[in-house]
């Protein structure tokens, strides 16, 4: 249940429509944030809102994220994401979305043996994967995957209202272990190398590492700070209140179809380029830059010509009119990684200065274009080894406990209603046919 609520105010907000005065509530949340709900608008006075883009319009109240866009301040179940970047693991961080609180040291145990042994996928699954053609895409197989689940595990595969804690418990937890599973096969597929199963003797992110880079011939090194580095960036991906993804979920979810293809909505929007597809963009653009040889400040130049046609990947958001503080994070742990495993990439410099040329630019700080989660993220990555079809897979990776999470709190709140917009039609008005538009034959 919704742990927090909005405060009940006295405050109305008035609204003059063609002479005629209304009323409307007042909502406030715990930090301060002020709506007008407008839930009885149409009802009171036949009217409806345009809000293309939802710029101004929330959907729903939630207890799970803050996120202050100007100041830029991000906080999960009120937690500072730099404490949990820096204190915990990325497992404990999904527990604390999902449940509400961090875990005690039983739940820890319970929480971490549940993942363990939901780990493994139905091995008539695995089958699956030899369907696709060679450089599928991995988003694809993902999205197709986890909805497969549910015809793997068909528990939760009808909406009951009254389904038990349990399951949802154990759906939630198949979804975390196994799209671990699901992202490493789809990698070892797309390279022609076998399967490598998951392990219980490896925490959650090591696992994943393990079932990526390991072969039968070669077994991986498990180097802690690439530990340290991939669980600092599933935090930091996490949840992220109403976005695009998220709010698909939601909306999917909405029509009470089961958790897998909920989050296998969720998987299809952040494909997107200006959603999570964003990362791959990123080092498509840096390795552009880098072979076309025209330097970054020509670049730039086409990027602000263009006129919004062609964008600056991992700059920019919707929310964040300020550095979104998970780039901050990822900006250092990116110098960090590379520091450690002794890599110089040509492509970190390219980044720096575009970042550099863009913070002193008019065009990019009248827009208030900071680089977001996006930008420095790649560049971790491929030190990881991980190439760059798989980068919006890792965001899907560290998003899956936001979608968990927001998917629950939609459906144990009351005020839960399919999500179906309005429009404002602007098509012709009723006209007949003519003749000459009549087929005569069949
Ligand atoms: N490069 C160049 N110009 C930009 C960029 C960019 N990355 N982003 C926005 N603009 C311009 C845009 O053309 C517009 O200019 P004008 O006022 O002259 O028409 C102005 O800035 C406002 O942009 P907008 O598109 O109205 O803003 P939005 O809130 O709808 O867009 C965004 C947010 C993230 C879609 C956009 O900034 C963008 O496309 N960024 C690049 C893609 C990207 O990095 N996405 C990842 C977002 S963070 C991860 C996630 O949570 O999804």
């Amino acid at each position: 249940m919704l742990k927090e609520k909005t405060m009940p105010t006295t405050e109305m907000a008035t609204l003059t429509l063609r002479g005629q005065t209304y009323e409307f509530p007042v909502t406030v949340g715990t930090e301060n944030e002020i709506a007008i709900d407008i839930s009885a608008l149409r009802k009171k006075t036949g009217v409806v809102t345009l809000d293309y883009g939802y710029m101004n319009t929330g959907a729903c109240e939630s207890a799970i994220t803050f996120l202050d866009g100007e100041k830029g301040v991000l906080r999960y179940r009120g937690y500072p994401v730099e404490e949990l970047a820096k204190n915990s693991r990325f497992v404990e961080v999904a527990y604390l979305l999902i449940n509400g609180h961090m875990p005690n040291e039983i739940e820890r145990v319970q929480w971490s043996s549940l993942l363990n042994s939901h780990s493994m996928m139905h091995e008539d699954m695995r089958h699956l994967f030899y369907q696709y053609p060679e450089h599928s895409h991995p988003m694809a197989i993902l999205s197709a995957m986890v909805v497969s689940l549910s015809t793997y595990y068909p528990e939760l595969s009808q909406h009951r209202p009254d389904e038990p804690e349990e399951a949802i418990t154990i759906a939630a937890t198949r979804l975390m272990s196994k799209v671990r599973t699901i992202a490493a096969f789809s990698y070892k597929k797309s390279i022609g190398e076998p399967f490598v199963y998951p392990r219980h003797d490896l925490k959650y992110c090591a696992n994943f590492l393990n079932m990526m880079f390991s072969s039968p011939v070669c077994p991986y090194e498990i180097r802690p700070e690439v530990v340290q580095a991939l669980n600092v960036l599933l935090i930091l991906h996490a949840d992220h209140e109403q976005n695009c993804s998220t709010a698909a979920v939601r909306l999917v979810g909405s029509a009470r179809v089961n958790l897998y293809a909920a989050v296998g909505a969720g998987i299809c929007a952040l494909w997107g380029p200006l959603h999570g597809g964003a990362n791959q963009m990123v080092v498509d653009m840096l390795e552009e830059i880098q072979r076309s040889g025209q330097g970054v400040r020509s670049y730039v130049d086409l990027v602000k010509a263009s006129k919004g046609k062609m964008l600056l990947y991992g700059f920019g958001h919707r929310v964040y009119k300020n550095y979104d503080p998970r780039a901050k994070i990822i900006k250092k742990c990116c110098h960090d990684m590379l520091k450690a495993l002794q890599i110089h990439d040509p492509l970190l410099d390219i980044a720096l200065e575009l970042e550099q040329l863009a913070m002193s630019d008019d065009y990019f700080t009248e827009r208030n274009l900071y680089p977001n989660v996006d930008f420095y993220s790649g560049i971790i990555y491929r030190a990881i080894g991980i190439p760059k079809e798989m980068f919006t897979v890792m965001f899907a990776l560290g998003r899956l406990p936001g979608w968990i999470a927001q998917w629950k709190e939609a459906r144990e709140d009351p005020r839960f209603k399919l999500q179906r917009p309005r429009q404002i039609y602007v098509g012709p008005n009723m006209r007949l046919m003519n003749d000459a538009d009549k087929t005569r034959e069949i």
